[in-house]
């Protein structure tokens, strides 16, 4: 049976305020638990939907968990510290956060009887590719070179070798994200270095050979649907990339597609040369392709344009503001 309560944690987010539109649009009820270390300015468009419900709470806090998972059927869980330089930064709360807030939600989870539990995990896991000239995929050893990912992988290991059947774990690695949503973000590849260049910014690029998996905002709150709605057998204890082969891109390509579109600002790139970085993966996505039907319907082209859209209209404000970045 299709589920139709979900609970979305970190709902306020960059991914979670995407996805609750989506949930919303295909009439399913959602839920969100959210500390809103951002505001709460995401949601605002969604506070006077009936089928929308916001619980302000920490995952950290168990009494929470079990009052976010009530009459749930699906929970999918966005709620972290995200990124390298957010958790290096703050290592303690990342664990707590990460880890053990996690573990809060899952065993509130169990308790309640959710019928599935997705968890949003990233390609970062990969760390750097075996191969220079192969891809990385979901068979391929996970490879963690930060907080960030070790905690992600420990948490994936953790809901893929538990053998209880009556909770169906899935894992969804998700490419860098990039694209409009209620909550922008600038600290991210390519909406940050639209954003500098649109402004007519000098910008440094550090290490532009190195390799990244790039996907929308709006295939990745797909492919989260995907992953509720999809039958038990084909997802049950798997890991999905989340993103699409044609959408590995080295930071150069990036800057050269943004230049296209400003070429008056070709000057301003200063490329800085860095031989290593501990994380250069291509991802290939056959997985999700093949067995959930995923498509993505933007590239990364399309979220330059909507992003120099967004800086050029002036509806942006305070763009070097910390509340538009993880650090
Ligand atoms: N953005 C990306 O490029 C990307 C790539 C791969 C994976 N992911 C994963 O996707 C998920 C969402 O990422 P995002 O970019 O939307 O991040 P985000 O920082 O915009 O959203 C995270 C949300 O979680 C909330 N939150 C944080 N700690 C909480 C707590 N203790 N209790 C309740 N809520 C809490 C925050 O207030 C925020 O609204 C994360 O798990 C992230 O690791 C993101």
């Amino acid at each position: 049976m299709k589920p139709q309560k979900i609970l979305i944690t970190g709902g306020a987010g960059y991914i979670g305020s995407v996805l609750i539109g989506q949930l919303l649009a295909q009439g399913y009820f959602v839920r969100t638990i959210d500390n809103l270390s951002f505001g709460d300015q995401a949601l605002a468009g969604y506070s006077h939907n009936s089928e929308f419900e916001f619980l302000h709470g920490d995952i950290r806090n168990s009494d929470d968990c079990k009052q976010a998972v009530e009459s749930i059927d699906a929970v999918v869980h966005l709620a972290a510290i995200v990124g390298d330089p957010a958790c290096k930064k703050n290592s303690e709360l990342a664990v707590a956060v990460n880890k053990i807030g996690s573990q809060n939600l899952l065993d509130a989870a169990r308790n309640a009887k959710v019928s599935r539990f997705v968890f949003a995990s990233t390609c970062s896991n990969y760390g750097k590719m075996p191969d220079p000239d192969g891809y990385v995929d979901e068979s391929t050893t996970l490879n963690p070179v930060s907080l960030y990912a070790e905690l992600k992988v420990g948490f994936e290991q953790q809901l893929l070798n538990h053998s209880d059947s009556s909770i169906t774990p899935v894992c969804l690695r998700f490419a860098t994200a990039y694209g409009l949503s209620p909550r922008i973000r600038l600290d991210l590849t390519v909406n940050e270095f639209t954003k500098e260049l649109t402004l007519g910014r000098k910008l440094e690029i550090y290490g532009e050979q190195f390799w990244r998996p790039y996907c929308h905002t709006s295939d990745i709150a797909q492919a989260c649907i995907k992953a509720i709605e999809s039958e038990k057998s084909v997802v049950s204890h798997k890991a999905f990339n989340v993103g699409d082969t044609q959408e590995n891109y080295q930071k150069k390509t990036i800057v050269e597609m943004i230049i296209r579109e400003l070429p008056e600002f070709k000057e301003n790139v200063i490329y800085v040369s860095k031989e290593e970085d501990p994380r250069d993966y291509r991802v290939n996505f056959e997985r999700i392709k093949n067995q959930l039907q995923f498509k993505i319907t933007k590239r990364v082209r399309d979220g330059i344009k909507e992003y120099i859209e967004l800086i050029q209209s002036g509806r942006l404000k305070d763009l070097d503001s910390s509340k538009y970045k993880n650090i």
